[in-house]
């Protein structure tokens, strides 16, 4: 197959960050995306619906002239966030998910949850009105192993969760490990995983072969060959509860070339590219319009696209670095070839 055609895609989860920043980043995404749910991890927190009104304006105003892409809003998630500012959230109609940090867990996480008993008000009205919760699934406690935060999470905090609200519905996101794929393929109904393009593509040897590789770092950070071959299953299974979330976070060099580098990957200049380079890998690029266009819609009640996209197989080259803003952003893959290439983006 050297062409594919899909229904436009939505990214499930992407940092798109704030000022020169977002300036600079959000076309990408606005480029191969119909829709985005955004994350709310800013300095401050889009902790209100206030906050999120500023931000989706600031965000359609940098997006490219004729954009017809759709920020999808989220709150984020505190100790003190109160019932009704979940009813304002439904009521304002552009915030589609709350977002839960585990406090300490990664990037701008401080503000987080400190302990999920102190939001049980604010999940019982979620799960009343059919708001999403959006997990950061990983435990941030100091003695538990790297390695493990995602599965010692499952079985602390999640997996008890699911049954104390047994209708919220749960995005899993950016999972890592095949306890997770198979955590979410059994879990009670309402409960989905989004999935990156660098846990299909990459193990966690790509941290550290021959020195170590800053920009190979993301949290959850990259697990075993035998996760990713889970994964890889799992998003080219055909299932609904997988769908696509590129958790691209971009973040300025200096930040990562640094003796205490911050967590994240920018993907989002070959987001759509990269799935078809890892669905290519085991044969089902059939299997991609689902995973990428369709499953995330309809978990979400919106519709699905009516515009296309096609992908070419044509390799290319992503710079080494592109401007952020102030100063520069190093994309995964920059100097290297992607496989695949955007041809053509049809209205419908
Ligand atoms: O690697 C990550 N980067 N993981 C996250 O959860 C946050 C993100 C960011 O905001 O940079
Ligand atoms: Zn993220």
């Amino acid at each position: 197959m050297t062409t594919v055609t899909l229904r436009r895609p939505d990214d499930w989860h992407v940092h798109l960050r704030d000022g020169a920043a977002l300036g600079a980043v959000v076309k990408f995404t606005a480029e191969r995306f119909g829709r985005a749910i955004v994350m709310p991890n800013l300095k401050p927190p889009i902790a209100t619906v206030e906050l999120a009104r500023g931000y989706r304006d600031r965000i359609l105003a940098a997006l490219p002239q004729n954009s017809r892409f759709e920020p999808l809003l989220t709150l984020y998630l505190t100790n003190d966030t109160t019932p009704q500012e979940i009813d304002r959230a439904r009521a304002a109609g552009f915030i589609h998910g709350v977002k839960l940090y585990p406090a300490g867990a990664t990037t701008h996480s401080d503000a987080g949850v400190t302990d999920i008993a102190k939001v049980s008000g604010v999940l019982a009205r979620m799960e009343n009105i059919g708001m999403p919760l959006l997990v950061h699934g990983e435990s941030p406690h100091p003695d538990v192993d790297v390695f493990d935060r995602e599965t010692h999470f499952i079985d602390a905090v999640l997996q008890p969760l699911l049954g104390r609200f047994p209708g919220l519905r749960v995005v899993f996101e950016h999972i890592t490990t095949a306890r997770a794929v198979e955590f979410v393929a059994g879990a009670r109904a309402g409960v989905a995983a989004t999935i990156t393009p660098q846990h299909l593509l990459h193990n966690r040897n790509a941290i550290f072969s021959g020195g170590i590789r800053p920009h190979y770092y993301c949290l959850p950070i990259l697990k075993r060959e035998g996760d990713r071959q889970a994964l890889l299953g799992a998003a080219t299974g055909g299932t609904p509860r997988f769908f696509l979330g590129t958790d691209s976070a971009p973040h300025e060099r200096a930040t990562k070339e640094s003796a205490c580098g911050c967590a994240g990957m920018f993907t989002a200049h070959a987001a759509l590219e990269l799935y078809a380079e890892a669905f290519e890998s085991v044969g089902r690029l059939d299997r991609l319009e689902g995973f990428a266009s369709c499953f995330g819609a309809d978990f979400y009640r919106l519709p699905r696209h009516d515009d296309t996209i096609t992908l070419v197989k044509e390799s290319w080259v992503p710079p080494q670095v592109y401007d952020f803003g102030h100063g520069a952003l190093v994309p995964y893959r920059g100097g290297e070839p992607v496989a695949w290439r955007i041809a053509d983006s049809r209205a419908a």
